[in-house]
């Protein structure tokens, strides 16, 4: 099957052939005894590349089966104090924090996006600062909008501050600093095309000396193969936001989809997303579409319709893979490879 039609990889990005050879290379050597150690050099090799790929050092770095389990960590570790996430967040950056204020630990406050189409922008941020906030969850790029938070200017605006960024809609299709957060929290099966249960977490230095996590288990602290009964202390680097292991192969998985992304230059891959979608927003509304996606965009492209699980369904008829949201909005996710003449046919469609 061909991907020219498939619009969706912000909902999930079909595997790579390297992916696909990653995973059963290490699916084929656990089949035939290898010892658990030697399957388990995956975890680092993930854990480099993912580190490569952000800029934080490797101990400062985990791999996560998804986006949900490091933001559960870092929502279960911050320290006591008022945590602002945007309310138009997906649910995977909210619930940890609803959880967390739940349990007592944190209160949460919900920021509102002035301009909806904009959630997470800095100067929402900036107004809902008290000098209780401890931390501020965003998304690097909104899975609503499309809309690309300025991490840089978050970072100048809320100081001293944590800064939590849920990556998923960003990672390996925008090209920026990604040192300016302190936990950088990505699932591998969207923009990266690692599959389901891959992911990682990255915590800066800072994190690591503030993050106190409540969900460290057995694999999370110092002699972790010592079994004596007695309580260990928390590991000092990232791993100490891990509950057991994880699966080596979800491990080559992402070590594969990150050295995709990576040898093909994770700048040049970000100048093509953001021109495939730049184009699609442009002749969305050139056709008369109510485009929901400001300018500062990745990879995604949302366009509101009168009738829009019609247009849906009129796309799916003609093979377009795409997200019908909240009944009223399509969305529209093309990579790097996705052909410029069928993003004009999906238009077409869309807009007939
Ligand atoms: C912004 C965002 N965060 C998180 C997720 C998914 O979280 P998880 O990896 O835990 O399934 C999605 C999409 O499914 C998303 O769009």
């Amino acid at each position: 099957m061909s991907l020219a039609r498939y619009l969706n990889y912000a909902s999930f990005g079909p595997p790579t052939a390297r992916v696909l050879a990653a995973a059963h290379d290490i699916d084929r050597r656990a089949a035939a005894g290898e010892p658990a150690a030697g399957l388990h050099a995956a975890d680092d090799d993930a854990i480099a590349a993912a580190a490569g790929l952000v800029g934080f050092p490797a101990r400062g770095v985990v791999v996560s089966p998804n986006t949900s389990t490091g933001l559960m960590q870092a929502a279960f570790a911050v320290p006591a104090g008022r945590v602002l996430v945007p309310r138009a967040e997906f649910p995977a950056n909210l619930y940890p924090w609803r959880r967390a204020a739940e349990a007592g630990r944190i209160s949460l406050g919900l920021v509102e996006a002035a301009d909806p189409r904009r959630p997470g922008a800095t100067e929402d941020i900036a107004a809902a600062l008290t000098p209780d906030t401890v931390a501020v969850a965003v998304s690097a790029v909104s899975f609503r909008t499309g809309f690309r938070a300025d991490l840089a200017a978050l970072r100048e605006a809320i100081g001293d501050r944590l800064l939590v960024v849920d990556a998923i809609q960003a990672m390996g299709v925008v090209d920026q600093d990604w040192t300016a957060a302190d936990v950088v929290v990505s699932g591998g099966q969207k923009w990266l095309r690692a599959g389901w249960g891959t992911g990682f977490a990255a915590f800066s230095d800072r994190a690591l000396d503030r993050l106190v996590p409540a969900l460290s288990g057995w694999t999370g602290v110092t002699d972790s193969g010592v079994y004596s009964g007695e309580e260990h202390p928390r590991r000092a680097d990232a791993r100490r936001f891990t509950m057991t292991n994880g699966s080596p192969a979800a491990s080559a998985a992402l070590a594969a989809g990150i050295r995709d992304v990576v040898e093909a230059g994770v700048g040049r891959v970000a100048a093509s997303v953001a021109g495939k979608a730049a184009m699609l927003r442009r002749a969305l509304a050139d056709r008369g579409a109510e485009v929901v996606t400001p300018e500062e965009h990745a990879g995604i492209v949302v366009a509101r319709f009168a009738g829009a699980a019609a247009v849906h369904a009129r796309l799916a008829a003609a093979g377009f893979s795409t997200t019908l949201i909240d009944d009223d909005r399509v969305r529209f996710s093309p990579h790097g490879n996705t052909p410029a003449d069928t993003l004009a046919e999906a238009v077409a469609v869309a807009c007939a």
